[in-house]
This record gives structure tokens, C-alpha cells and sequence, in this order.
């Protein structure tokens, strides 16, 4: 393959989405040294795949830049999708995106559709809700996430319930450090208030207190130009954040005053 495509800059590896650290080809050559027909056999499989994603795992954490797949999600068992999700948050680098392309439903998928093979295999069975898709990364801790794509036409309709194409963008946020350095942002608009996917709430035009982490990503590439950045006046330690969501900066302290009591709990301006 790397002759084909005149660069070894590829690598195509063996595995399971919803365990990117167990190295499929691993697997098989141990399989070959040690074929199961015991419980025993079994139980030192499952300790060898334990070493195995420990020490020589498949991907590492926060090793890949952007992690695109097409039409995978669904065909994993819904009680792994969970896991699958965990997976891609844990192997993306903090900053590093995400761009998947999957089949969704409009309605819960009825246990009786789950049941047939056919349809799992056919991509219809394993589909999430279109709310329930966004709301996975979510809760795996990606932020950003958005419909890129959205095909009005439905690609299949199986008992009234429309099956569509979509692709979702999702960003895994750097720094987990909240300090409060007085920095603030100020929400374009067009609508009159946004909730980032952490819950915090920006007022269109309203100079909103947010520490330095979530200062970097609201005006950085995840949002694309939804946020004015104003960087504090005078350059401040920083303190852990404690102020409420919708609090609001003093314009003062963006333009050179510091106040001492910069929010008020409650989300009052300081
Ligand atoms: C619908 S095809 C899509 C293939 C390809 N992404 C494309 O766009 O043409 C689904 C592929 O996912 C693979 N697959 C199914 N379950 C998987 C899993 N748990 N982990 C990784 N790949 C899986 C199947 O073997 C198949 O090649």
C-alpha cells in the first residue's frame, strides 16, 4: 500500500472501534500460540488483553489529530456505543477534532426492529436518535458539536420512521485548569443567548466573565468567529474560578481598573 500510494506516512492497523486500544492482529497472533478450550485459556485471555491495552496499547491517549469514520457507529451494539464514544474522547488530542458521518434516526428504533439482523447489518437497527447522537459526545466531553450535514432526504423509511445521513463535527477541549484572570467574551449573536456544551451561558453583546481556559476555546478554532476575545487590561495571577455562569465582566477590568470582587454568585456583574 505504501508503494501505491509513493508515501509510508500511512499505517492501517487492526481493531474495534469501541476498543482502539486492543490490537487486533496482537490478538490473533496470541490466539495462534494459545487456543482456547478451557475456561483457564479463557480467563488468561482476558488477563492478556488487560496487559496488553495497558502496555501496548493499539492508539495511545491524546494521540491522533482528527478521527474520521463513515457509517460505523450504528453497526456497534448498543450496549458498547457508550465505551465507542469513551473510546474516540480518549484517543483524540486535547484540541483535536472529530468528523463522523453515520445514520440516525427520527424516532426510537422499536425493540422488534433491533432484533433483526438484517436490518443491523443494513445499518438501520443500531442508528441513534438524532438527538441521542449529538448528545453521546456530549457526555463523553466533547464540545463544539454540531450537524455539519444533514441529508433532508431520508435514505431509508422502515415502518414510518425515516433513517437519514448526517456528519457531526466535535472538538475535544484542551485544559481542564479554570483561573480566573480576567478575561472576557463578548457573543456575536444572532441569537439573543447561547449555552456552550459545559452549560455556560453568553448574552449577545454582554462582556461575559470566563477564565483563561474557556477564553482560549471560545475564541479559538472550535467556535469559529461566534466570540469577541478581550483579554484583560493588566495582566493578572489568576485565582480558581468561582463565579457563576452569566456572570458578567466590569468593562473596567477589561480596560485597565482591576476590581477585587469580580463576580457575584448568582451571575450579577461585578
Ligand atoms: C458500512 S461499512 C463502511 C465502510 C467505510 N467506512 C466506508 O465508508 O466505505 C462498515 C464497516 O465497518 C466495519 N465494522 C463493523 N463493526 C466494526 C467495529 N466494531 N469496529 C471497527 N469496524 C467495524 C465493517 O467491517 C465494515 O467494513
Amino acid at each position: 500500500m505504501a508503494a501505491k500510494l509513493g508515501s509510508d506516512r500511512v499505517a492501517f492497523v487492526k481493531g474495534q472501534i469501541q476498543d482502539l486500544a486492543l490490537d487486533v492482529a496482537a490478538l490473533n497472533g496470541y490466539l495462534a500460540q494459545h487456543p482456547i478450550s478451557t475456561a483457564e485459556d479463557l480467563l488468561a485471555l482476558r488477563a492478556w488483553q488487560d496487559r496488553q491495552r495497558q502496555t501496548a496499547p493499539l492508539i495511545k491517549d491524546n494521540s491522533v489529530d482528527l478521527v474520521v469514520s463513515n457509517c460505523v457507529l450504528n453497526l456497534v451494539h448498543d450496549s458498547d456505543k457508550e465505551q465507542l464514544i469513551r473510546e474516540i474522547f480518549r484517543v483524540v488530542k486535547p484540541g483535536g477534532r472529530v468528523a463522523i458521518s453515520d445514520i440516525i434516526s427520527d424516532e426510537a428504533v422499536p425493540a422488534h426492529l433491533k432484533q433483526d439482523p438484517q436490518l443491523w447489518s443494513g445499518c438501520i437497527s443500531g442508528a441513534l436518535q438524532e438527538h441521542e447522537f449529538l448528545e453521546a459526545f456530549r457526555a463523553a466531553g466533547f464540545i463544539a458539536i454540531s450537524y455539519d450535514k444533514w441529508e433532508n432526504q431520508p435514505w431509508q423509511v422502515v415502518e414510518g420512521i425515516e433513517f437519514r445521513a448526517v456528519t457531526i463535527t466535535a472538538v475535544k477541549p484542551a485544559g481542564s485548569v479554570c483561573l480566573d484572570k480576567g478575561h472576557a467574551v463578548i457573543y456575536r449573536g444572532p441569537y439573543s443567548e447561547v449555552y456552550d456544551d459545559e452549560g455556560h451561558v453568553y448574552y449577545r453583546g454582554q462582556r461575559m466573565a470566563v477564565c483563561e481556559r474557556n477564553y482560549q476555546l471560545l475564541t479559538g478554532n472550535a467556535y469559529g468567529d461566534d466570540f469577541i476575545g478581550i483579554a484583560p487590561a493588566q495582566a493578572q495571577a489568576g485565582k480558581p474560578w468561582d463565579c457563576a455562569t452569566g456572570t458578567l465582566r466590569a468593562v473596567a477590568a477589561t480596560k485597565g481598573a482591576v476590581h477585587e470582587d469580580q463576580c457575584h454568585p448568582g451571575g450579577g456583574c461585578c
